[in-house]
């Protein structure tokens, strides 16, 4: 095996093993390993017509003493159940989830990334309907499974501030629909503006609330935040998907004395802020450098144009310290496989 692991990229690859579970006749069956990459499917499935399907982000760290981490994957299988419920499809049960991904990550040991490269294992949880109907309702058979492959960055700048782009020609959920769910839907709907801002130079969009086009949802597949007089903002939106990096953050600010506001976050407010950024699993921590809004004509800007913020560094340092095990984890959050 030659990986260059210091310089992987977001990118798919093969590894040795999957994971996949049906669910029939109104239950779940065993979890079955293969090796193979495809699947095979009725072309009426309603994952393939309707958009019956769901997925999850999380990752697996290697930390010094060369054991394997997996962060608060509890919450993932948390969300998947809420996606399920969202879109009629059969819920996977806490322990099947959390069994699938520590067989899938210990079958592919060997593609867990070496610590210090900053690379790490990512896991790609997918819940698909793929009974056939050809009306618009849900499957009546479900595939689960569970794939990995390393990954470095998904924005290739690293930890390096980037430069994003409001968008008002698109929406990528309503305020009402499915934005607070994973589920492939959201993703189709964002592709258009994000690869118009790929097209302008940016690494990706940043979507405002639909209804008003007033207040800062999210940026592209990675909630937003922004720090203002030691305080951790980040937008409360019902069009957002619930970020556990996020939720983790907030905690962890709170914990470094600072304060915590979870609400609207009015474009013009931008204006204001020391730092901001975009955080998620792929994501990471992004700082963000620049925030173009082409309708009005303006650019915020932060930092000095090269460097993360000193706070946003702070929160960089602590949360990847306690994924990678190199600083203690208070929370609870690692489970680690032995
Ligand atoms: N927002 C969107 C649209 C996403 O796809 C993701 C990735 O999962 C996030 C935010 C970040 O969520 P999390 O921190 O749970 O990975
Ligand atoms: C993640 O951060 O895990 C995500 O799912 C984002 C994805 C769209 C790459």
């Amino acid at each position: 095996m030659n990986i260059d692991w210091k310089n992987l990229g977001f990118g798919i690859s093969e590894t040795d093993y999957n994971v996949r579970c049906y669910y029939r006749n109104g239950s779940w069956g065993e979890l079955e390993i293969s090796s193979s990459p495809q699947i095979s499917m009725h072309m009426g499935a309603t994952c393939l017509h309707y958009g019956q399907e769901s997925f999850e982000g999380l990752k697996a760290y290697r930390g010094k003493d060369g054991r394997i981490r997996l962060f608060r994957y509890d919450e993932n299988a948390k969300r998947m159940r809420t996606s399920a419920e969202g879109i009629m499809l059969a819920e996977v049960p806490q322990s099947l989830f959390q069994e699938a991904v520590e067989k899938v990550v210990k079958l592919n040991e060997r593609f867990v990334p070496p610590h210090g490269t900053g690379a790490s294992l990512y896991i790609r949880p997918l819940l698909i309907g793929t009974g056939p109907q050809v009306g618009v309702r849900p499957a009546d058979v479900f595939l689960f499974m569970v794939f990995v492959m390393p990954v470095g960055p998904y924005f290739k700048e690293g930890f390096k501030p980037v430069d994003i782009m409001i968008t008002r020609d698109h929406d990528r959920a309503a305020p009402l629909g499915t934005g607070h769910l994973k589920v492939g839907g959201n993703y189709a709907a964002s592709m258009t503006s994000v690869a118009e801002a790929h097209d302008a130079g940016f690494a990706t969009a940043l979507y405002l609330d639909a209804r008003e086009k007033k207040y800062i949802d999210e940026a592209g597949p990675a909630n937003f935040f922004a720090i203002r007089d030691n305080t951790y903002i980040t937008p409360d939106s019902s069009s957002i998907l619930p970020s556990i990096t996020n939720k983790s953050l907030q905690q962890i600010a709170s914990d470094m004395g600072m304060k915590i506001e979870k609400r609207h976050i009015e474009v013009g407010e931008l204006e204001t802020f020391e730092e901001t950024g975009a955080c998620g699993t792929a994501a990471v921590i992004t700082p963000i450098r620049k925030i173009v809004d082409k309708d009005t004509g303006k650019t915020y800007t932060y930092g000095d144009g090269s460097n993360p913020g000193p706070v946003t560094a702070k929160l960089y340092e602590r949360l990847t310290g306690i994924q990678y095990g190199d600083v203690e984890d208070p929370y609870g959050w690692i489970t680690i496989l032995d």
